[in-house]
């Protein structure tokens, strides 16, 4: 997807202690990063925080990620359910000298809205209204 499509939500850097024993970003630590970062954008999409993660699907980790390089991470609402909202997720790496982003990792994450006692409840409907087009 192009940046226009997408929404970025969040940049790290990978450090030393990220790395995973091949010298790359550990794959765990990835997942953890974008799992905060869609946190972050369902939580403000749904205007509540109380979104949990229900589901990551396929994670494609096409590219190494090494020491010092820049990581943006990029959302956007695929699918509004009732109580669910999935987010296409893309972490992309930085290139400072030339400008360009380079798909690294790419997954869809589904995050549910729960009550007080952890059941699921709906998505409030001046909310879902803005998204419905989607599941179309
Ligand atoms: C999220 C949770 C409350 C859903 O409970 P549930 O009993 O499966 O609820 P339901 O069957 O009523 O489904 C509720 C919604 O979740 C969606 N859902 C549930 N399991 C799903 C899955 N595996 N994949 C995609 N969507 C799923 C349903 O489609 C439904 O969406 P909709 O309301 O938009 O139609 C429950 O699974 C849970 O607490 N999971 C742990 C969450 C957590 O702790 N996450 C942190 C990671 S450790």
């Amino acid at each position: 997807m192009t940046n226009k499509d997408m929404l970025l939500i969040t940049q790290k850097i990978a450090m030393t202690r990220d790395l995973g024993v091949h010298g790359n970003l550990f794959g765990g630590n990835m997942l953890s990063w974008i799992d905060e970062a869609a946190g972050l954008m369902a939580t403000k999409i749904c205007r509540t925080t109380n979104m949990v993660t229900v589901k990551m699907e396929e994670v494609n980790f096409k590219r190494p990620v090494k020491m010092g390089f820049s990581i943006s991470i990029y959302g956007k609402v695929v699918k509004m359910g009732t109580s669910s909202i999935t987010l296409y997720m893309e972490a992309r790496k930085h290139n400072v000298y030339s400008g360009e982003e380079t798909l690294v990792t790419s997954t869809k994450i589904v995050f549910v809205r729960i009550d007080e006692v952890g059941d699921p409840i709906p998505i409030t409907e001046e909310i879902r209204k803005n998204y419905l087009h989607l599941n179309e």
